[in-house]
């Protein structure tokens, strides 16, 4: 079987509004090869999150488009898995059954049992085996996050869709959950694509950060490939110089392509 990248090619999407058409994204185009860790990065309202729900089908692109495996996306799909900021379980369901939901979808011929076993081994894998017969609302953003990713991957998706997961965590959270998915995502190379705003985040965890400019209009504003090697530690953040020159092409890049730069991008 050949494996092709995934093709997002000129993608433009408009929104009507009130006031007129808003072209928020135009002609943004890029590859991404299979098994690569690729983030999208800009600032607040430029686009991330549209472009990413048109890769995972939640929205149609206006022109242009997604293509995997020589088929242009218009619905989502089992191949790829999509984790938003917010954990969104369905609250009425306990955090084993939330995932079971998933794993019904991927393999239907399976008992209920041997259902909820498998939806176990997700929940065991996100190190969260031991909440499987609470409700979301008695659990931690943090844990009720990991059981969404535990759901995203129940899927067994050849894709992980990741809009800005760890954006509601406090910061040792934050940095947990990041090592989940890169510890993850080096055992199965499964094609990440992460929406983020946090320059650190993005450099931690990637093979390539695709920048962003602001809209209207955005499009890619910079392919950056970051080249530090793996397995990564977080304190190279503190005085490597690949690391420096690289967080400093991100921060000029935001300062020099933003109308709505602010000093706190580059604490
Ligand atoms: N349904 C919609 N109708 C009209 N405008 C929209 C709609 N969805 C998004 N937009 C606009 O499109 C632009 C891009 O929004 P988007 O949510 O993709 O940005 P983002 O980069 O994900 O932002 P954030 O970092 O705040 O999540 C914004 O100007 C937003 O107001
Ligand atoms: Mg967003």
């Amino acid at each position: 079987m050949i494996i092709r990248p995934l093709e997002i090619t000129s993608l433009t999407k408009e929104f009507t509004t009130p006031t007129g058409k808003h072209v928020a994204v135009k002609d943004f185009s890029i590859k991404v090869q299979p098994g690569e860790f690729v983030s999208l990065l800009g600032h607040s309202g430029c686009g991330k999150s549209t472009v990413l729900s048109i890769v995972a089908g939640l929205q149609q692109a206006t022109f242009g488009g997604v293509v995997i495996d020589g088929t242009e996306v218009t619905t989502p799909g089992l191949e790829r898995g999509v984790v938003f900021q917010s954990p969104s379980l369905l609250p009425w369901m306990t955090a084993l059954e939330n995932v079971a939901l998933a794993v019904r979808q991927v393999h239907s011929a399976l008992t209920g049992r041997q259902q909820r076993d498998l939806a176990m081994r997700y929940l065991s894998l996100t190190g969260v085996g031991e909440f499987a017969s609470q409700w979301p609302a008695e659990l931690s953003q943090g844990t009720q996050q990991r059981i969404a990713i535990a759901r995203a991957l129940s899927l067994e998706p050849r894709f992980l869709l990741l809009d800005e997961p760890f954006g509601m965590l406090d910061s040792m959270t934050r940095f947990e959950l990041q090592d989940l998915v890169l510890e993850l995502w080096e055992k199965d190379r499964r094609t990440v694509m992460l929406v983020t705003h946090d320059i650190d985040e993005a450099l931690y965890l990637s093979d390539r950060i695709v920048l962003m400019t602001d809209g209207p209009e955005a499009r890619v504003g910079l392919d950056l490939a970051i080249t530090l090697p793996r397995p990564r530690e977080r304190r190279m953040a503190a005085g490597n110089p690949e690391y420096m020159r690289l967080r400093g092409d991100v921060i000029r890049f935001l300062e020099h392509h933003s109308k709505q730069f602010s000093g706190e991008v580059a604490a």
